[in-house]
This record gives C-alpha cells, sequence and structure tokens, in this order.
C-alpha cells in the first residue's frame, strides 16, 4: 500500500515535471510575434505632437526598457475625428482606431490627456466611450493594466483629478489601474511650461516610473515574467 502510494505520487509529480517541461519548451519554441507584448500609449490633446503625446512617448520608452518582448505604439488622436458615443456609430476616425484594440499581443494601456478645466479633454472622453464596443460581447480589455499620464499648464492644475477621471472610466472595462512607482504613485503629472515639458525633469521622471511599472504588470499578467 505504502509502495502504491509512493508510487502514486511519483507518478504524479512525474507528469507535473512533464507538463512544466512541455510549456517551456513551448514557450521557447513560440512562433516568431507570439511572444510580444503591446503596449498601446494613447494622447488625447487636438493638438497633435504636443506636450501631451511627449508625455506618452516617454512613457512608452519607459515601458520598452523593460524587456526587449515588449513593443510600443503611440497612437496621436491629434488631429483625428472622434465623435462621441451615439446610438447610431458615427463614422469617424475611430475605425481605424478602434481595431488596434483587438490584437491579441496588447498588454496594457498607457493613456494620455490635457488637463482640461481641472478635468480630461473632451477629445480623451469621447475616445473611451468610443471603445465601448471592447466591452462586449466581450470584455476584449479585461484584466489588462493601463497607467494614465496628464499634462497640465499649471502646477497643481487638476493632473491627479484627471488621472482619477480617467482610472474610473476604464475600471468599468475590468481594466487594473497601475501607478508608477516612486514618485508617480498615482500615474504621470506633467507641467508645460510655454508647450514644452523638456524642463519639467519631476515630470519626466513620473512618466518614465509610470511607463516601467506598465511594462512590468503587463509581462507578469501575460505570465512572461
Ligand atoms: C480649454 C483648456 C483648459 C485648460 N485647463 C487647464 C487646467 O485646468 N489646468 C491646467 O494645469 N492646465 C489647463 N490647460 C492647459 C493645458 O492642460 C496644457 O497647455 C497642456 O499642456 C496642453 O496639452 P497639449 O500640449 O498636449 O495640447 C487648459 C488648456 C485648455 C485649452
Amino acid at each position: 500500500m505504502k509502495d502504491q502510494i509512493n508510487r502514486r505520487n511519483f507518478l504524479a509529480s512525474a507528469s507535473v515535471a512533464a507538463l512544466a517541461a512541455t510549456s517551456t519548451s513551448a514557450r521557447a519554441a513560440e512562433a516568431p510575434g507570439q511572444g510580444i507584448v503591446r503596449i498601446l500609449g494613447v494622447s488625447c490633446s487636438p493638438r497633435k505632437g504636443m506636450t501631451t503625446a511627449k508625455a506618452v512617448q516617454a512613457a512608452l520608452d519607459a515601458a520598452k526598457s523593460v524587456d526587449t518582448r515588449i513593443q510600443t505604439e503611440l497612437i496621436d488622436l491629434g488631429g483625428l475625428n472622434i465623435a462621441p458615443w451615439s446610438p447610431q456609430p458615427p463614422d469617424d476616425d475611430m475605425k481605424t482606431v478602434l481595431p488596434k484594440f483587438r490584437d491579441p499581443a496588447l498588454g496594457g494601456l498607457i493613456i494620455g490627456t490635457p488637463c482640461y478645466f481641472r478635468s480630461l479633454s473632451g477629445l480623451a472622453k469621447c475616445f473611451l466611450e468610443r471603445l465601448a464596443p471592447l466591452r462586449e460581447p466581450q470584455m476584449v480589455l479585461a484584466g489588462k493594466p493601463f497607467g494614465v499620464v496628464t499634462v497640465g499648464a499649471f502646477r497643481n492644475g487638476g493632473q491627479e483629478m484627471a488621472i482619477e477621471q480617467v482610472q474610473a472610466i476604464l475600471l468599468c472595462f475590468g481594466m487594473i489601474p497601475v501607478g508608477g512607482h516612486a514618485p508617480a504613485f498615482q500615474g504621470a503629472t506633467l507641467l508645460s511650461t510655454k508647450d514644452s515639458i523638456a524642463d519639467d525633469e519631476l515630470g519626466l521622471k513620473t512618466a518614465a516610473q509610470l511607463g516601467k511599472h506598465v511594462g512590468e504588470v503587463a509581462l507578469r499578467l501575460e505570465g512572461k515574467s
């Protein structure tokens, strides 16, 4: 009896070891591109290539530096026509943007918004509303991490409130809010002076610390670290 139990235990642990070996070799044999974790950054300023886009890019660069399997892409909504949600889906630029969020390799998001009246921009709100098709019939974004980048022209200009507003929206998608490593606990908060963030050393550090954390969490949740 004792021998039988030992034999059973041995067989059980041997099959666990075999399974582990199979999954390791399966991972090693992944087809090119399958090990990729893509982080999408979205700049929700109507002004293309301005401070919000630059701050999101800084966060994406930091996310990419975490691991060679991380790929990043900036989607700059500046100049695009994106209407709010309506019962008749509007025929606008969202049709080229939305498919990127269905990418099976999508591991996380970094959403950037300028502070407008201590809140997120109208463009950010329209864009986030138009992600609604990603909630039904399937919660496509559920369980994926996201971080928020905000830029204002004033110190204490409402950056943290804008972050909370974006977080409240993406919680409706089942996404996981991620802050940055210190000192970016809530997210990236930048100060624009004369339309530039280049001198905002602390703000740029928060963008990097946020991007790094989003990259790390995305890898972990995809089971790749
Ligand atoms: C309509 C409007 C409202 C704004 N409200 C605020 C605000 O409440 N707090 C703040 O810090 N900056 C405010 N700003 C300044 C912008 O947040 C700041 O210039 C930001 O860098 C713009 O981002 P962009 O360069 O990507 O367009 C406001 C700008 C506009 C156009």
